[in-house]
């Protein structure tokens, strides 16, 4: 039995997801040969700390009834330093001004030598060679599958799946608010306003939803894309973004007599990356609807390849962490 010590940085939902998946998964990993410890848990009061392994279902109720998991003055980057362990499980929220907390938490464990594993887009998408770098001269692994499509394993399928093929291009859907506004406002003719509305009392959008629907969340995940796959050093500014606000119902049911839909597209080929609404043939691989997410790779060799799954949630983002935090487990 190999046994991994993991902590785990930031406890909302994406954290907790973490968490519960690796209760209801305990008996399945230790099948597998793997026992999977969390030695520290860190929300933004503070933090848990049990070097034996923490009582995962206690943490859960604990941060339900007081809002907190902190028993230990502790911050993060005191656990992240100071208590031995393999792997840092950085999931606190994206930054994209500074990359803060999560870019100096990432840098403190590379330091510390451990593997990271990250679902925070802000420290990717501003640092990615720095953060590589330090993990390579590190001997490090620093993986990152669920910052971009949630569940859908784009990095994965195409490091691990496809090695060998040349990457031509890739177009994707990355961002389930804007495509659940477009499929609503298609399927029942209403104008945006209104769409972004009932998106936002469904917990769909957020209450400021300049994020989505202008096309930055697209645009970071397109520059991780990019800097991992397509091996640039872009950045936030390097993407042409066009958002969806300015799309009306006449223009999608036009597309739509015409056998189209509009879908807010992200494509990186050769050195172009853009983010714009585009008209996309009804039986295209990229028309799917509602909140999904949807990556097509075109590859020299087995042309072209579409992924489609759940973008977001707390326990579908918890499968690609796990994911990676298995990789690890087998590769180190
Ligand atoms: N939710 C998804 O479906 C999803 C999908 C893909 C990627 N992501 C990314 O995953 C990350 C986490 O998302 P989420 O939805 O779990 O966010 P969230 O619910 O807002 O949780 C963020 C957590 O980070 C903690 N935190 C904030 N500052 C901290 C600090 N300085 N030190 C330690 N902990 C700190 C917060 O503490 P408190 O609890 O005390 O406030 C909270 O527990 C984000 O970067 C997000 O973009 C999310």
């Amino acid at each position: 039995m190999k046994t991994i010590k993991i902590s785990i940085i930031g406890f909302g939902a994406v954290g907790q997801g973490v968490a519960r998946s690796l209760l209801s998964k305990q008996e399945y990993l230790k099948k597998q040969g793997y026992d999977i410890r969390v030695v520290g848990i860190s929300d933004s009061k503070g933090s848990e700390i049990n070097t034996k392994g923490i009582d995962l279902e206690d943490a859960l109720n604990r941060k339900k009834q007081k809002g907190t998991v902190a028993i230990d003055t502790s911050d993060a980057l005191e656990l992240i330093r100071n208590v031995k362990h393999d792997i840092v499980v950085e999931v606190t929220p994206t930054n994209i001004g500074n990359g803060e907390p999560g870019l100096g938490n990432i840098r403190a464990a590379l330091h510390a030598g451990r593997h990271v594993v990250t679902s925070n887009k802000g420290p990717l998408a501003l640092r990615f060679t720095e953060l590589k770098e330090a993990a390579e001269d590190n001997g490090l692994h620093l993986r990152y599958e669920a910052t971009v499509g949630g569940a859908v394993p784009i990095f994965n399928l195409v490091h691990e799946a496809l090695a060998g093929n040349s990457i031509i291009g890739i177009e994707g859907i990355l961002n389930g608010t804007c495509n659940y506004i477009l499929t609503r406002m298609e399927e029942e003719r209403m104008p945006y306003e209104l769409v972004l509305k009932e998106a936002q009392e469904l917990g769909i959008a957020e209450t400021d939803p300049t994020y989505d629907v202008e096309g930055i969340d697209s645009a970071i995940k397109l520059v991780i894309i990019a800097n991992s796959i397509f091996g640039q050093n872009a950045t936030y500014g390097d993407v042409d973004v066009t958002g969806i606000t300015k799309i009306t119902p006449e223009a999608l049911e036009l597309a739509n007599k015409n056998n189209y839909v509009v879908k807010l597209v992200c494509e990186v080929r050769e050195s172009r990356l853009t983010v714009a609404p585009r008209l996309v043939p009804k039986r295209h691989p990229l028309a799917v609807g509602g909140t999904l997410n949807v990556a097509s790779i075109l590859t020299d060799l087995a042309g072209r390849i579409t992924i489609s799954g759940k973008g977001a949630g707390s326990i579908e983002t918890a499968s690609s962490i796990l994911s990676d935090i298995l990789y690890i487990a087998r590769n180190s």
